[in-house]
């Protein structure tokens, strides 16, 4: 898988922050538009083994890979828990009907006794930390992760018209052990090109790409890291 070039990572644009804190329907509207096939999943799937395994997503957000992770990775136990309480009740709602317990956790510090599971997974959390507290994160990931446990993250790559704007420190994670195992090409696909671009230009602000129809094209980098 081709590594992307350094780039400096640029902080996360206000815009999504807003809509953790204030309005999920909006990132719940970008997160219904990417990826709409699931190929990221379906390579997720591929990759892993998570099957009767126990397992901790971080920074769940609206759900979306909660409950894919609930309902078709076949772990044995799921937690899943995120900063923002209106992210997290929208996270509840979309696996109200499934097994999965919550929490309003910060990441930095887990409600989760030591070496209690398996696997972490994050989406789109890791990469738009300051170095400072991913490292933190990730040694409060390591504490909670049982020996030989793997970290598994999303995040975007910068090979998509999305990429570049939205371009985290995938560097870093790379500098503190992570690997890049796979990379799938896919897109963003709104109903409209009007929600397209209201969507964007809410969550990215300035750094919005220009939308020409109803998808953008967008690589997701799936990244993991073993614990020793
Ligand atoms: C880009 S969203 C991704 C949401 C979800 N993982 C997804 O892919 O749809 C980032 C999420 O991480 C959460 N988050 C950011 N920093 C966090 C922290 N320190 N602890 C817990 N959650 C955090 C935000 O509230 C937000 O819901």
């Amino acid at each position: 898988v081709a590594t992307p070039q350094p780039s400096q990572p640029s902080p996360e644009p206000c815009g999504w922050i807003r809509a953790y804190n204030e309005a999920p329907e909006v990132f719940n509207a970008f997160a219904a538009a990417e990826d709409p096939d699931g190929l990221a999943t379906r390579k997720l799937r591929g990759l892993t083994d998570f099957e009767g395994k126990e397992g901790l997503e971080i920074g769940c957000g609206t759900g979306r890979f909660t409950s894919e992770l609930a309902r078709n990775f076949a772990c044995s136990k799921l937690w899943a828990c995120d900063s923002a309480p209106l992210m997290l009740e929208w996270a509840k709602g979309a696996c109200a009907d499934l097994d999965v317990e919550f929490s309003l956790a910060n990441a930095m510090k887990l409600p989760h006794k030591t070496q209690s599971v398996d696997f972490v997974f994050a989406s789109w959390v890791f990469a738009y930390l300051p170095i400072t507290l991913l490292e933190k994160c990730l040694k409060e990931c390591h504490r909670v992760l049982r020996p030989c446990g793997e970290i598994w993250a999303l995040e975007s790559g910068d090979a998509g018209q999305l990429g570049a704007p939205m371009d985290g420190n995938i560097h870093g994670l790379l500098d503190i052990g992570f690997e890049i195992v796979a990379s799938v090409n896919t897109e963003l696909r709104f109903p409209s090109e009007t929600l397209a671009r209201e969507t964007l230009n809410f969550l990215m602000e300035s750094k919005a790409p220009a939308v020409q129809g109803c998808s953008v094209p967008h690589q997701i980098l799936i990244l993991k890291q073993s614990r020793n």
